[in-house]
């Protein structure tokens, strides 16, 4: 059943408390190296905006610890500039969440008009979803949105007690919310054969729950990244210096009886004799690493392997680098994917911080059905997961 979006909701004259995700990457000096997460919430609050509301925004930004030396970083000043560049008009900054500025500023709040409050996990409340901190923050607007899709599986106080102060008719998902979990519906039921899956990334162990919700779905399960060495061993090859979960191998074992020919392993590797970017590097053919050597990325003939069986699927879902993609000797293999990705003429949806990462840093996002802002979200959601952010939003009616 779908849930009240934005579009249900009457927002003339309304102030709008919306829960967005701004947990954007920063570089050392603060800056935002990617606002791709403020970008994608532009639809939900133009939206609100051209029908009469105005906007209180609430972002959480990084991990604070309550140290203010440490957490001047995690200040939302920056994102709030970059939103009114992208917006082209003014946005206020509030730098407390609950206190004085922040109740001055949304009282003062005309339609057309948007605050950002400081970072919503600077307030203890946030993180122990306190009832109390969570009415306050309810007690500065009429109405709630949730379009903070990379946090929709946490339970702070912004995603799940502060919604629920609010009537069931004035709590809704912004669009990026509705198109996500469009998405991922797609990918969970009625997704177009063949399916494949593309899943690399360091451990089995991240990934056990989603492979085995998927696995049911999925016509072929294509391995790559580190996690490929403790498949290996786990099937009793030789890994020689590769990344291995030892205390995972009999987890490796139950989810290949599981997959059977599903899951394909890599059929070639890229091996170094360091796990930097200046060792030496080869290719070798087979199951089996040379002792002392790294297991690095996948192979030429992986690559073209699990490029034909991307270029041809009906939907594919990738999640998890297929080598250290950050350096440049180990690039190929994630490259190999994201441009098979980008040749694909199914649906191709990418998620997971770093995934999105590699297939925007290639220039390959617009070439790809979706690429989620969600990185925990999107693998706990594809784990089967059920969130209680959107438990308390209603379904829309009729
Ligand atoms: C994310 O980047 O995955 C979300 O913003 C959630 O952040 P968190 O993992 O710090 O809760």
């Amino acid at each position: 059943m779908p849930k009240q979006t934005v579009r249900d909701l009457k927002l003339d004259g309304l102030k709008v408390l919306v829960r967005v995700d701004f947990n954007v990457p920063q570089g050392k000096d603060g800056s935002i190296s990617d606002d791709r997460r403020i970008k994608a919430a532009l639809p939900t609050l133009t939206h609100a905006l051209n029908h009469g509301a105005s906007l209180i925004l609430v972002s959480h930004l990084g991990r604070p610890t309550g140290d203010p030396g440490t957490d001047a970083p995690f200040r939302l000043d920056a994102v709030a500039a970059r939103l009114s560049a992208l917006l082209g008009k003014p946005v206020a900054k509030v730098d407390d969440t609950v206190g004085p500025a922040a109740k001055a500023a949304c009282a003062a709040l005309r339609p057309g008009e948007i605050v950002v409050l400081e970072n919503v996990r600077f307030n203890k409340g946030e993180k122990k979803g306190d009832p109390k901190f969570a009415a306050e923050l309810a007690g500065l607007a009429d109405a709630y949105v949730n379009d903070a899709f990379g946090t929709c599986h946490r339970d702070e106080a912004s995603m799940v007690a502060v919604p629920e102060c609010f009537p069931p008719e004035r709590r809704a998902l912004g669009f990026l919310v509705e198109k996500e979990l469009k998405i991922l519906e797609t990918l969970l039921g009625d997704a177009k054969r063949p399916m494949v899956s593309v899943m690399g990334g360091a451990k089995v162990s991240d990934k056990i729950l989603i492979i085995e919700n998927l696995l049911p779905k999925v016509d072929h399960l294509l391995v790559g990244g580190a996690m490929t060495y403790t498949f290996l061993k786990a099937q009793g090859h030789e890994i020689g210096k590769s990344r291995c979960e030892g205390d995972k191998l009999d987890e490796a074992r139950k989810l290949m009886s599981l997959a059977g020919l599903k899951l394909v392993l890599p059929v070639d590797h890229l091996i170094a004799t360091a796990p930097e970017a200046t060792a030496e590097v080869k290719v070798v053919e087979g199951p089996n690493i040379p002792e002392g050597w790294f297991g690095m990325d996948i192979g030429q003939k992986t690559i073209e392997l699990y490029s034909g069986m991307i270029r041809t699927a009906g939907t594919v879902v990738w999640n998890g680098p297929m080598g250290k993609f950050e350096d440049a000797p180990f690039r190929d293999g994630t490259l190999g994917v994201a441009k098979a990705l980008a040749a694909s003429t199914g649906v191709t949806v990418v998620g997971g911080g770093e995934t999105a990462e590699a297939v925007e840093t290639f220039g390959f996002a617009a070439k790809v059905t979706h690429v989620s802002t969600g990185g925990g979200a999107f693998l706990e959601y594809l784990e089967g997961k059920a969130f209680n952010s959107l438990r308390v939003i209603p379904d829309r009616e009729g």
